[in-house]
């Protein structure tokens, strides 16, 4: 499909659904790949965490079933709260992968549909790019830029010399960090998802005072690569609480903490010291967490030139804002190509 080129702004809608958040989001985009600006008309989501918690992660069948009933109604409060009519949107951004395949594809269809009842082109998302372009409201990247990427099934190191110049460092050779998150609260007993719960018990060990007396694994630091491995971390943390039976949870939920955010600080501070990139840009759900910003934020002290950028706390998780940012990028890439066929992916590379 060829599309008019010609516009002062457009009106971004974005569909999210590859994993357990139904998020719809109306923006308005303007400017040229260089300096690409955005404003959020309106948003709605719809979270799936309370019916997932009883299994203990996500169940794509049951992901699959709720995103299909919730679509039209966040479609509709999304809509309703941008103040914009169906007829007023002029591209569709969807998220066609990384993700749970059934999950992806009723984001896709719907999209599908939506687009051809209003003769709109579809734009298929990266949903790592969407967390890359979620520090993007109000802000421009200096480039070249390093995005460190930490979510519930990825954790990457990407080298940027513009929006659509990237090229992946290094990633995790088994868990992603997240998942290493929610695997640990399982391990103490925790609800999912892990990631905000560990916070909650490191947080309240940090203003006791208390630690574990066993230092854990920090895997990988001396590899002398960008990849990453959190499983023999958590298998660690499973072997001393087999072994420690009556161990203090708050201790064990901070010692694990600290072991992340030192690994993922050392393998990013290597990635600075080898690119010496202008920006660093973190995204996904993990950097919610407030240690880990902190010691980020912190980062600045050791790099005074480095521009720092994080998301706002509501665009860290997965939401349909960065999807449609990121499908305005995409759409600028080539204004001419956008695909008649679209195709749910699991492992989209970036
Ligand atoms: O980006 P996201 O919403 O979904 C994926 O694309 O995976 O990330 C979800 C992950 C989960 O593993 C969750 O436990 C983790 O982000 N997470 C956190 C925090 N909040 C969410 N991890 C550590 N600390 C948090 N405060
Ligand atoms: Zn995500």
């Amino acid at each position: 499909m060829t599309f008019a080129i010609f516009y002062e702004y457009m009106y971004i809608l974005g569909i999210e659904t590859s994993c357990d958040e139904t998020a719809i989001s109306v923006v308005r985009a303007e400017g040229e790949i260089g300096a690409p600006s955005f404003d959020v008309l309106g948003s709605a989501i719809q979270s799936q965490i309370d019916i997932h918690k009883e299994y203990g992660g996500v169940f794509p069948a049951l992901a699959k079933r709720e995103h299909l009933k919730n679509l039209p109604i966040v479609y509709d409060e999304a809509l309703q709260r941008a103040g914009i009519k169906e007829s007023e949107i002029d591209m569709i951004a969807v998220t066609v992968g990384p993700g749970l395949e059934p999950a992806l594809w009723t984001g896709i269809n719907f999209a599908g549909e939506l687009g051809k009842r209003c003769g709109k082109p579809v734009i298929p998302t990266n949903h790592m790019i969407g967390h890359i372009a979620s520090v993007l409201l109000n802000k421009q990247v200096p480039f070249p830029a390093i995005a460190l990427l930490i979510s519930g099934g990825h954790t990457e190191l990407v080298l940027l010399n513009s929006w659509t110049d990237r090229r992946k460092l290094g990633e995790t050779q088994d868990d992603a960090v997240g998942e290493a998150f929610d695997k640990v609260a399982r391990m103490l007993g925790l609800p999912y998802p892990g990631g905000p719960e560990i916070s909650k018990l490191a947080r309240e060990a940090r203003a006791k005072d208390v630690s574990l007396e066993k230092k854990l694994p920090r895997p990988m630091t001396n590899s002398g690569d960008f990849n990453f491995s959190f499983s023999g971390l958590k298998t660690a943390v499973l072997y001393y609480l087999k072994a420690n039976p009556e161990a203090d949870k708050v201790a064990v939920a901070r010692e694990f903490e600290d072991s992340v955010i030192e690994t993922l600080l050392t393998k990013t501070k290597k990635a600075l010291n080898e690119y010496r990139p202008q920006s660093l840009v973190i995204g996904g759900g993990v950097i919610a967490n407030t240690t880990l910003r902190e010691s980020f934020v912190k980062l600045k002290e050791s790099y005074p030139e480095l521009n720092i950028f994080i998301p706002e706390k509501d665009l860290t998780t997965d939401n349909a804002t960065m999807i449609a940012m990121a499908g305005y990028l995409e759409f600028l890439k080539d204004k001419t190509k956008i695909p008649d066929k679209l195709e749910a992916c699991g492992y989209l590379e970036i």
